[in-house]
């Protein structure tokens, strides 16, 4: 039988398919569940900078007052106290997990911008995890902020939580560089052990009714997977970090073909949410099934094998494909006759 084992982070993981950071993994008999079902990791929903500060209190008078003068936003804004159990259940959440399984538990932080919340990185890895996911999660929506200030932001973030802990870190981030294959180098550079690729952005929607702007969260589609496909299949082999996928990861042939793009782990959210978490062991029965009849032994034997540097036409990820692709369309001028 094939071999599952992942390194990943330092770590080594009994499979390649990790829980991606959701409401799934925010119970302790639910991560209990994923490790029976084969999982390799474990990534805990994230705690926000915005909880972490309101903690510290320097945030609390001006959210709430803010709230108070605009009614509406009491309805936007989750309790932060709470959410995603809060700091102090985060921490409970950890020792819970860390005492009842045996595969590694990432916990998760997400913000932007420097400052002490991110010291809570510490607290994260003394409760026990095994490494920090560091969500970035930033709109660029002032216009006088450049991008070389907005990059740099990112790298002394790193930098600040690599200070903080020992734990590997990897950070989640989003797409919208003008180069992200700089940015992973830098991010690289700064000690991220991890690139997991990529933030789905939710765009609130618009009801045109009651003239509001509302939040919006669709669950994944697979074609989403072909953005981090992509760059994964860049970036392989430029960077030290492993790479992890999150964004579209459905099936075996998805996580085969994260691996064969360059990434060690894909993560896996919205099929546990829509199909539940008996789905990672059809998943892991499906990847198994298809590496023995391909005769592969191990999974790591594919990784990077679809990359960049390993295929022989590379224009495929680059502009040379672009024509490629417009031209592949075979448009049926009879496609609207009735
Ligand atoms: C309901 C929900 C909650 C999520 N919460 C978090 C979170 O707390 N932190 C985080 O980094 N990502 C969070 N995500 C994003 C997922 O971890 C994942 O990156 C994203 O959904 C893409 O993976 P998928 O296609 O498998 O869903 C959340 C996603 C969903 C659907």
């Amino acid at each position: 039988m094939s071999d599952l084992t992942t390194p990943y982070l330092g770590l080594t993981l009994k499979s390649p398919l990790v829980a991606s950071a959701c409401p799934v993994t925010e119970s302790v008999p639910n991560i209990r569940e994923l490790e029976d079902a084969g999982i390799g990791a474990v990534v805990l929903p994230s705690l926000f900078e915005e909880q972490l500060e309101l903690e510290s209190n320097a945030l609390d008078e001006d959210l709430w007052r803010g709230a108070d003068s605009f009614p509406e936003s009491q309805s936007i804004l989750p309790d932060l106290q709470t959410y995603n159990l809060g700091p102090d259940g985060y921490l409970d959440l950890i020792l819970g997990a860390k005492e009842a399984v045996d595969i590694p538990v990432i916990a998760s932080l997400n913000g932007v911008s420097p400052g002490g919340w991110a010291e809570y990185a510490r607290l994260m890895a003394e409760a026990g995890a095994d490494a920090i996911e560091l969500n970035i999660y930033s709109i660029a929506a002032e216009p006088a902020e450049s991008a070389m200030e907005v990059e740099k932001g990112y790298v002394d973030l790193v930098r600040q939580i690599k200070r903080t802990v020992r734990v590997p870190v990897a950070v989640k981030l989003s797409p919208f560089f003008s180069a992200p294959a700089n940015m992973a180098m830098r991010l690289d550079e700064a000690g991220a052990g991890g690139l997991v690729l990529f933030n789905r952005f939710y765009q609130p929607d618009f009801d045109i009714e009651s003239l509001e702007v509302v939040p919006r969260l669709t669950l994944s589609h697979p074609d989403e997977l072909l953005l981090r496909l992509h760059w994964a299949a860049i970036l392989f082999d430029h960077v030290e970090a492993d790479i992890a996928i999150t964004g579209g990861v459905h099936s075996a042939t998805d996580v085969i073909k994260c691996m064969m793009a360059g990434a060690r782990v894909a993560m896996m959210a919205s099929a546990l949410l829509h199909k539940g978490i008996p789905h990672a062991a059809y998943v892991l029965a499906d990847l198994r099934r298809w590496l023995d009849d391909h005769e592969y032994d191990s999974v790591q034997q594919m990784c990077g094998s679809m990359s960049r540097r390993s295929v022989e036409d590379s224009t495929a990820f680059e502009r040379g494909n672009y024509m490629r692709v417009l031209s592949s369309y075979t448009f049926r001028s009879d496609a609207f006759k009735k």
